[in-house]
C-alpha cells in the first residue's frame, strides 16, 4: 500500500528506533526523565521560547493551550475549519468552555479580519462573549497545507495585541511552514504567547508534540497536562525519538513538498479535478472533483483497491499528504493510479 491519508502514518525508522530503545528514562513527573528535560531544553532554545513541555499529541497541546489561555465563555478567533474547531471532537468546547468563531476564508486571514470580527471583552449592554484568543494554524492542514505569510501573521498579532486578545499557533505543521518561507523557527514563533509543534507529523516520530511559551504559561499548562491525564512517567523512549527526528528528518521536508507537487500536476491536468496548484506549498494536496467519473468516496475505493490510499473530506473533497514513508517513485505511482481511474481507464 501506497498511504498517503496523512504525514502521521509513518512508522518509526530503525535507527529511530535505536535511539528510543538506548535513551536514558526517569520519571517525568518527578522531572527526572533526563532524555526528556534534555528535548524540552532543545525545543525552547529552537523556538526561542523561555520554557517549554512536552505533551502526548496534539490535540492535548491545543487543548491545553485553550485552557491556559482564555476561560469558560470566551471566543476564540480562528481560521475557517481549524483542527480545533473540526478534529477535536468538540474538546475545544468541552475542555475549555469556549466557543469557535471561524473566521471565513481559505485557511489564512488577516489584522483586518481579527479587528472586524473581535468582539468586544468589556461590552456595557450587549451580552458579547468577548473575544480573548485569537489562533493560527500554520500550515493549514484541512486547507490544503497553506503557509500563512509571515508579515500578515505579524500583523495580526501586533492588532492582537492592541486588543488584548493572547495569540495561540498551532504549529503542528510549522517545520513545513518555515520550510518554505526561510524564516528560522524561532522568528516564526516570535509574534506569539504560546506556541505548539509536532514531531509525529512529517517529522516522522510516533508521539509528542511540544507547547512553548514564557515560564509562567507553561507553569499553568504543567497543571492543565496533568488535569487531562498527559502526565507520563518514562517518556524519554519518545523523547528520543522526538529528537531523533529533529536531527535526522527536517532537512528532508522539501522532498514531500516536491512529491506534494508532482502529484498535485498529474491530478491538475485531469478532467473534472480542480485544484489551485499555486496553493500546493507544503506536503499536503486538497482536491475537488467536479463532474468527475467518480465522487470522493468512489474514488477513494477505487484507489484502495489498486493500492493507494487517500481520504475524502467531504462528497467531493479529498486529501492526500505526502512524508518520510512514500518516496518519490511511489508518489508517481499513486499519481498515475488515480489520474487512470478520473480518467475512466479503469
Ligand atoms: C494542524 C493540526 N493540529 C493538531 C493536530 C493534532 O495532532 P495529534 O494527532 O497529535 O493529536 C493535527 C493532526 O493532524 C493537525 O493537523
Amino acid at each position: 500500500m501506497i498511504d498517503l491519508r496523512s504525514d502521521t502514518v509513518t512508522r518509526p525508522t530503525p535507527a529511530m528506533r535505536a535511539a528510543m530503545a538506548q535513551a536514558p528514562v526517569g520519571d517525568m513527573q518527578y522531572g527526572d526523565d533526563p532524555t526528556l528535560n534534555a528535548l524540552e531544553e532543545r525545543v525552547a532554545a529552537l523556538l526561542g521560547k523561555e520554557a517549554s513541555l512536552w505533551l502526548p499529541s496534539g490535540t492535548m497541546a491545543n487543548q491545553v493551550a485553550l485552557r491556559v489561555l482564555t476561560r469558560p465563555g470566551d471566543d476564540v478567533l480562528i481560521a475557517s475549519e481549524a483542527h480545533s474547531a473540526w478534529h477535536e471532537t468538540g474538546g475545544s468546547a468541552a475542555n475549555a468552555g469556549v466557543q469557535c468563531t471561524e473566521i471565513p476564508g481559505e485557511g489564512l486571514f488577516t489584522a483586518a479580519d481579527v479587528r472586524r470580527m473581535a468582539k468586544p471583552q468589556d461590552s456595557p449592554v450587549l451580552p458579547l462573549p468577548p473575544t480573548t484568543l485569537v489562533q493560527i494554524e500554520n500550515t493549514h492542514n484541512r486547507h490544503g497545507g497553506r503557509v500563512f505569510p509571515p508579515a500578515q501573521v505579524e500583523a495580526i498579532c501586533a492588532t492582537a495585541r492592541e486588543l488584548r486578545l493572547a495569540t495561540y499557533l498551532d504549529g503542528a505543521r510549522l517545520w513545513n511552514a518555515c520550510a518554505v518561507t526561510g524564516q528560522s523557527h524561532a522568528t516564526a514563533c516570535a509574534p506569539f504567547d504560546l506556541v505548539m509543534v509536532a514531531f509525529s507529523k512529517g517529522l516522522g516520530a510516533p508521539a509528542g508534540s511540544i507547547l512553548a511559551g514564557p515560564r509562567d504559561l507553561i507553569s499553568r499548562a504543567i497543571r492543565q497536562r496533568r488535569m487531562l491525564g498527559g502526565a507520563m512517567r518514562q517518556v524519554g523512549m519518545f523523547a528520543a525519538a522526538c529528537d531523533h527526528a529533529l536531527t535526522h528528518h527536517l532537512a528532508r521536508l522539501p522532498e514531500d513538498h516536491a512529491n506534494a507537487r508532482r502529484i498535485a500536476q498529474r491530478l491538475a491536468a485531469c478532467p473534472g479535478v480542480k485544484i489551485a496548484l499555486d496553493r500546493v506549498e507544503t506536503n499536503i494536496v486538497v482536491f475537488e472533483l467536479e463532474s468527475a467519473r467518480v465522487d470522493a468516496p468512489g474514488l477513494v475505493q477505487g484507489a484502495r483497491a489498486r493500492g493507494v490510499l487517500i481520504n475524502a473530506l467531504g462528497p467531493t473533497k479529498l486529501r492526500l499528504v505526502t512524508h518520510l514513508d512514500v518516496s518519490g517513485a511511489d508518489c508517481d505511482r499513486a499519481a498515475a493510479v488515480l489520474v487512470e481511474i478520473l480518467d475512466g481507464k479503469v
